[in-house]
């Protein structure tokens, strides 16, 4: 064996052997791992989306400003910063929507599969409007080859939006979402799908969680702008719809005729 190897081998020994050692080196490594993904995701905006990163700016400025125009109000601002401010996400530009979407339909329940950071879930639960479920296996892969458990800075991340912005009706759920949804008991009104962006991934969760709809009920799928998979799936689905194009884009389906017009009626800005 070359030296090398045995050198690397005998270190990755002692950090997943020792706990304390290994605990130390997932969270810097799951730091580093947010820092990169920050960059990584500036970088994919202009690069994969089929929107340009300029484009894409616009586009979110002219929602916030219209947001802020019309909805505006203090807690939700400062959410929405604090959110911005402190939780990486692709997701970022849809808040507008989503808050008013929230309002506007008054959900008992809504159902985010993927949640990663959390940054969609909490902007689901801002308003303290129904019961947010979040749910995510929260596993990671790292660079040694183990599987990381990622739950605690979402965990983290959870508490300090509970305490600094009194947020009480989310609920996440560390799982596989085929798993919870054998369980499941609720009819779901706004249901989120951001998990693996396959087509084949963007079936599953649909079919899978499809008999939890109603007639109103309200269904996202993230990145319709970025991932063959889910511009195929959402393309072909026949149901009234709308497609955001930034952020990756975001597509809202439902069998309601008449939000769906209404939905394209407000939101349909272009940027000046
Ligand atoms: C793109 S991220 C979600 C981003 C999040 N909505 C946000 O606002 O930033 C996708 C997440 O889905 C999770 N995921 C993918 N497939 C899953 C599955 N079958 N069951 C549970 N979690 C899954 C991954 O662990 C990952 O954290």
């Amino acid at each position: 064996m070359r030296v090398e190897v045995y050198i690397f081998n005998a270190v990755k020994g002692l950090i997943l052997k020792v706990p304390v050692i290994r605990n130390l080196f997932v969270k810097i490594e799951s730091y580093i791992f947010d820092i990169f993904k920050i960059f990584d995701l500036r970088r994919y905006i202009g690069r994969s989306s089929k929107n340009t990163n300029e484009q894409n700016e616009k586009l979110i400025l002219n929602f916030k400003k219209f947001y802020e125009r019309n909805y505006s109000d203090d807690k939700i601002d400062a959410i929405i910063k604090y959110s911005e401010e402190r939780i990486r996400s692709a997701w970022r530009g849809h808040h507008y929507f989503a808050l008013w979407l929230v309002k506007e339909l008054q959900p008992l329940t809504i159902v985010d599969l993927g949640v990663d950071r959390g940054f969609s879930t909490f902007i689901f639960g801002a308003q303290n409007i129904g019961k947010v479920y979040g749910i995510d296996w929260f596993k990671k892969y790292s660079f040694l080859g183990e599987t990381i458990d990622d739950y605690i800075p979402t965990m983290r991340n959870k508490r300090k939006m509970e305490k600094k912005f009194r947020i009480t009706n989310i609920t996440i759920i560390k799982s596989k979402f085929s798993e919870v949804a054998k369980k499941w008991n609720k009819n779901i009104d706004i249901l989120h799908i951001d998990g693996a962006h396959s087509y084949k991934d963007a079936n599953e969760d649909y079919q899978t969680w499809r008999k939890f709809l109603n007639e109103n009920s309200v269904i996202l799928f993230h990145d319709t702008n970025i991932y063959e998979g889910v511009i195929r799936f959402f393309g072909e689905l026949d149901l009234p719809k709308y497609n955001f194009t930034h952020s990756f884009g975001l597509g809202v389906v439902s069998k309601n005729k008449e939000l769906i017009s209404k939905i394209k009626e407000i939101w349909d800005i272009r940027p000046q």
